[in-house]
């Protein structure tokens, strides 16, 4: 089937145009009316997204190609000698042996475990590849794996009922199931058994739409309809429908390959998290690179092979937004670019930019240099680094933003149109986006600039950093954008949970939480916090989570505790509040009727009190 936009002038009639075989087409129509609620019912339909654990919003660092167990240990201290917040390192399909699943290579990235230990001992987690393909050409006995799944018959079958073969990274592989009722429980099994070797805290599921280096298989297809269907969109390579991946009239346990195939990377999402949850018993994430309506339930995505290139770091916008519509919120694009030489410039302003993707990951292609942020010089590291602190900072708010989608269906990341819909100028801006409805990020996607113009929409935007007001335009004006500045406005009206950084979100835990608090057009603002300990397993569903609401009214902060579940040992506690947009000047600042220390910039009106340890577990009043 072939879908596509039919463009039309007047913008009320585009159409959708279906090139369809055969087949059973359901319709479904969301109405709104806004955009949000298209996206909660769309959501409500296919499954809401999984709530991450807290670790998996810090910094992600992969590369292939590490090679070895000494390139590993370089690039890890390298990074943390550089204090960057970084808290999942990665290893891509070169610490396997021959490149098969579920083993290491023991010989060039030997003594890998410790390694893994020393990770887990720095509060740092680790994250490996696995592919489908599973490798059919091991001596019989030597690889389990195969083994194992020959004796359960997991694997996809040609239409004659034999394995189908095809070509992956180890050469000759078959492809698992994942809809056969025991895949899931071999697939645990062998994950399992490597975890007690190699502890993994999360797994990468790539290659899995699925992706063959051969059309078809070793064999080719068949002549059958399934394999030759009169009509093949134009985009596959050689116009054949199993090109580059397995036989349509393959067999699955449930159906054709033909009925199936897209459903591929969702079937082993879900088997993997099953996985995950039953090794660790706490909340994990799965990052894979076939998605299906309804995979966001089951982990998140990264947008797959960019390049290190202007265009492609502009073009991760619209990805990103994209896939917060499609119900999988948590979502990044490899940070520095993959393919091709990334430049110091274009790689710091995308830490800057990756700073905002949900999910983020600095990821770098085999025989690329380097573009860990400990491989660039001081200055370039010290521009990296504040763009880490600066996400780091606002992982609470993060964090509460994907307690939103995972309850509520709501999009973290999002286009400006969701929040400025009367305004016809705004549908097409891709170059900026919303976290929530309180943070505007214009990045910088030009080379050697030092400005850039971006859209203001029609209310109040303060300056992130030093809480001047812009003034209210509704137009594209310049802002600076020196090398070292990512612009992010913060709008008059929300409250945003803050913390200190530290190197690695469970160090951050146990820093004070901050307030960002942003006065509305009618001096109220409001937002919320929610909170659990990081990783038990569906803290929602089993009622293990805090959350509280802030509201402002007539310079007075209150909070309510909306629901008081998780209560941790080093409480809940407010260390330090921002508030922008306060005139008159306060003579006083009172916490819970005391005096307490503030200071105030008269020219940008921002009143800022430090010093505090306000337990947030209970009602709480602040006056100025
Ligand atoms: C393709 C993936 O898209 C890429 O991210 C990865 O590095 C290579 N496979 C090697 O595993």
């Amino acid at each position: 089937m072939e879908v596509d936009l039919q463009p039309s002038a007047d913008k009320d009639r585009a159409g959708l145009t279906y090139r369809t075989i055969g087949g059973v087409l359901d319709l479904y129509m969301f109405t709104g009316p806004t955009m949000d609620a298209v996206v909660q019912q769309y959501t409500s339909l296919i499954g809401k997204p999984f709530l991450p654990p807290f670790w998996a919003l810090g910094f992600h660092l992969c590369k292939y190609g590490y090679n070895s167990s000494l390139k590993l240990k370089k690039v890890i201290a390298r990074n943390r000698a550089a204090n960057m917040p970084y808290d999942v390192q990665w290893t891509d399909i070169d610490y396997m042996k021959e490149h098969l699943d579920w083993t290491y290579n023991k010989f060039s990235f030997v003594g890998l475990p410790d390694i893994v230990r020393d990770l887990h001992s720095h509060d740092q987690k680790y994250v490996i590849i696995v592919d489908p393909g599973i490798s059919n050409t091991q001596t019989p006995g030597s690889y389990p794996p195969y083994d194992d799944g020959l004796k359960q018959d997991v694997f996809v079958k040609t239409y004659n009922g034999s394995n189908l073969v095809g070509k992956v990274w180890p050469g000759d592989t078959v492809f698992p199931d994942f809809f056969h009722p025991k895949a899931a429980d071999w697939w645990y099994r062998h994950a399992n058994t490597f975890h007690n070797t190699l502890p993994f805290d999360g797994l990468w599921t790539d290659m899995n739409e699925p992706s063959n280096f051969v059309d078809g298989s070793v064999s080719g297809c068949t002549s059958s309809k399934l394999d030759n269907p009169p009509f093949v969109p134009p985009n596959l390579d050689g116009s054949v429908l199993s090109s580059r991946t397995v036989c349509p009239s393959a067999k699955q346990f449930v159906s054709s390959h033909y009925n199936v195939h897209s459903l591929y990377g969702f079937s082993e999402a879900r088997a993997t998290m099953q996985t995950l949850q039953k090794i660790l018993g706490k909340r994990s994430i799965v990052i894979s690179r076939s998605t299906y309506p309804g995979s966001g339930q089951y982990g998140g995505h990264w947008l797959g092979d960019n390049r290190s290139g202007w265009k492609d770091i502009y073009y991760s916008i619209p990805g990103i937004l994209k896939f917060q519509l499609f119900g999988i919120p948590f979502v990044g694009a490899d940070v520095c670019g993959f393919g091709g030489v990334t430049t110091r410039e274009l790689c710091i302003r995308w830490m800057q930019l990756g700073a905002f993707y949900p999910f983020m990951r600095n990821h770098d292609a085999l025989h690329q240099k380097d573009q860990d942020p400990g491989s660039f010089d001081k200055e370039a590291q010290d521009m990296m680094r504040s763009a880490l602190e600066l996400r780091y900072g606002l992982l609470p708010f993060l964090y509460t933003l994907l307690y939103r989608s995972h309850v509520d269906g709501l999009p973290a990341a999002r286009p400006l149109v969701f929040q400025y819909t009367d305004d016809s100028a705004i549908q097409s801006i891709d170059k900026q986006f919303l976290w929530g409805t309180s943070l505007l990020i214009s990045p910088c996607l030009e080379q050697a600039a030092t400005s850039v113009v971006s859209f203001i929409p029609n209310d109040m935007w303060y300056d992130y950093y030093n809480g001047s007001l812009l003034p209210n335009t509704d137009l594209y004006v310049t802002l600076d954008a020196p090398l070292n500045r990512i612009n992010v406005h913060v709008r008059g009206g929300s409250i945003v949970p803050r913390m200190t950084p530290a190197v690695t979100t469970k160090q951050m835990r146990r820093n004070k939480f901050g307030l960002l608090i942003v006065t509305g057009h009618d001096g109220k603002a409001s937002g919320e916090l929610y909170w659990d300990d990081g990783e038990v397993l569906d803290p929602v569903e089993t009622q293990r989570f805090t959350l509280i609401s802030f509201t402002l009214e007539d310079r007075t902060l209150n909070n309510k505790i909306e629901e008081s579940y998780y209560k941790p040992p080093e409480g809940i506690v407010l260390g330090n509040l921002t508030v922008m947009g306060v005139t008159p000047k306060p003579s006083n600042v009172k916490v819970n009727g005391k005096d307490v220390n503030f200071t105030f910039n008269d020219k940008t009106e921002m009143l800022t009190v430090g010093d505090l340890a306000v337990d947030m577990l209970k009602p709480f009043i602040v006056i100025w």
